[in-house]
């Protein structure tokens, strides 16, 4: 089963800073800060009003809390949006407005190292949450996507104790075969970085290895067939039960490199990847955490609405990991 503890022994020895845009108005936000400063997993920056902090529970003063009306930055901040999006049309004005909202406020603290990561997300859209992130921090790459996993775990009988990631479930809509295999070398990153030491990637469609036809499959047998990472095995496409079930593998693709045991598990598409990771975790009974935000230049992370406390927790110790050493 994956190991939360040593998850957050990880994220703790490297004293990370994370910021909360929704602290002033999120109370699952407010009781997972709590308990990452219990743990000291990392330290935090809450956005919002003091007065707000003050009504809800005065203990909160006792973190650092940035209130984007009054911050002290707010000037350096605007320039420095400014700066980032003039070419892409945005006025002075514009900026000194949306300096003020809570999502564009941390974003810009995390693009200036003020804070090392951020997590939202819990209550507001992927677009809401991550638009200011794609804008302002970019990808490492120039042209290159960003993707999101969802991390799962649980006890299941057929995967046992295996630990998977999921993707992309929460960002591009229909990836192309080239963006599929960004997508897998991301996964493949976010694996890394959360410990997993075994790495399987399938691509997934309806067909097993042309078993059926159809350009969903070509696609995704394209992208396996392009996707090369050293000591991390491929292959596909592959149906999910081929990919997961040892005896489904044996008889549907007895020559399958992953025979049935695949932890990284790449979708044709949003809607397969949405769908499936919800399936999991509500007909599965399954955890299911992210959606972890890859390939960005510093981490900014999405949660999903229906998120639980703990679910916050893991990501910000997620989030704590994937900030790059200073
Ligand atoms: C990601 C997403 C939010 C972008 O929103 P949008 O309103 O369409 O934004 P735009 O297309 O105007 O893009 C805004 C910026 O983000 C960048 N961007 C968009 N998608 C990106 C991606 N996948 N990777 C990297 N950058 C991306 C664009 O290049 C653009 O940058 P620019 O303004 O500097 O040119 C949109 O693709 C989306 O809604 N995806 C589905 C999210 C979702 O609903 N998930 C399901 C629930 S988890």
């Amino acid at each position: 089963m994956f190991d939360t503890k040593k998850l957050f022994a990880r994220a703790r020895a490297k004293n990370k800073t994370i910021i909360f845009p929704e602290a002033g108005f999120s109370d699952r936000t407010i009781e997972a800060v709590k308990i990452l400063h219990k743990k000291k997993i990392c330290n935090v920056i809450l956005v919002g009003d003091e007065s707000s902090f003050i009504i809800r529970d005065k203990s909160l003063l006792k973190f650092t809390i940035m209130n984007p009306k009054t911050c002290p930055l707010k000037s350096k901040l605007v320039k420095h949006l400014y700066t980032k999006r003039k070419e892409k049309g945005m006025t002075m004005e514009e900026a000194e407005n949306l300096v003020t909202d809570p999502y564009y406020f941390a974003t810009l603290l995390v693009d200036l190292g003020i804070a090392d990561g951020m997590v939202a997300g819990a209550e507001a859209s992927t677009a809401r949450a991550l638009k200011p992130a794609l804008q302002i921090i970019k990808t490492g790459k120039k042209g290159q996507i960003a993707s999101s996993s969802f991390l799962i775990f649980g006890k299941n009988e057929v995967i046992k104790n295996r630990t998977l990631l999921l993707a992309d479930c929460g960002l591009n809509v229909c990836p192309t075969a080239d963006e599929l295999v960004t997508i897998a070398n991301q996964t493949i990153d976010t694996a890394k970085i959360i410990g997993l030491e075994e790495m399987n990637v399938a691509f997934l469609s309806y067909s097993s290895k042309g078993s059926a036809k159809g350009e969903v499959p070509e696609k995704m047998a394209t992208a396996a067939s392009k996707f090369s990472r050293p000591a991390v095995v491929c292959d596909g496409e592959l149906q999910l039960d081929s990919a997961l079930c040892a005896d489904v593998a044996k008889l549907k693709v007895p020559n399958s490199k992953i025979q049935g045991n695949a932890n990284i598990l790449i979708f044709p598409d949003l809607s397969s990847g949405n769908i499936t990771y919800k399936a999991m975790q509500i007909l599965g009974n399954m955890n299911a955490i992210g959606p972890i935000v890859q390939g960005l230049k510093k981490p900014v992370n999405d949660l999903s609405r229906g998120c639980s406390v703990q679910d916050i927790v893991i990501l910000s110790a997620i989030t704590a990991l994937q900030a790059k050493e200073n």
